[in-house]
């Protein structure tokens, strides 16, 4: 796992994000910010997981400093090993050292078990369908630090 661009993970959120979708949009805005942070997981030269994170003020505890998570993708043939856990890992890591408090996503409902499982909270009541994608999705977040938000419980 270690630190990548955004171009070297396009392929992979196309391919297992929007069905290899060669009309679809796998970028964002803020891809090339030097605020953001994209990490790769390698199999020998093959990229096969992918978490690209982003300066954001969360919908949750907006007075912390917080990442939004987007692009989490493992590839097709090689999910549910742990490296959606290991790539996720690597980055809170790089991202506590640079003070964030929060992580908060934008998650596929299909993928909440996993989000529960490594940690994260739901957000009750933020069910809503992606813009993007018409996937239904839900606010999940995950406190960094010891600090004790206002209006939020747990973490
Ligand atoms: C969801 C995804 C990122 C998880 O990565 P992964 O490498 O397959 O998951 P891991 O092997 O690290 O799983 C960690 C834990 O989460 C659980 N888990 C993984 N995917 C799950 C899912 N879709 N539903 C419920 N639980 C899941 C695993 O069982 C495991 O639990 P355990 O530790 O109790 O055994 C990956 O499967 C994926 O890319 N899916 C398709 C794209 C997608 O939905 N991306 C998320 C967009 S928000």
């Amino acid at each position: 796992m270690r630190r990548v661009s955004a171009e070297e993970l396009l392929a992979l959120r196309r391919r297992v994000l929007r069905a290899d979708n060669p009309e679809s949009s796998v970028e964002d805005p803020r891809d090339a910010e030097a605020a953001s942070r994209h990490f790769g997981g390698f199999l020998g030269p093959r990229v096969v997981a992918s978490a690209s994170w982003f300066s954001s003020l969360a919908p949750v505890s907006p007075e912390l400093r917080s990442y939004q998570l987007r692009y989490m993708a493992i590839d097709l043939d090689v999910q549910g090993r742990g490296y959606g856990g290991l790539v996720v890992d690597a980055a809170l890591k790089e991202l506590r050292s640079l003070g964030v408090e929060q992580v908060w996503a934008n998650a596929r409902d299909s993928a909440l078990g996993f989000y529960v499982a490594t940690g994260w909270c739901v957000v009750a009541g933020s069910e809503h369908l992606s813009h993007e994608t018409q996937l239904p999705h839900t606010v999940i977040f995950r406190h960094l630090s010891d600090a004790t938000p206002s209006g939020a419980g747990g973490g």
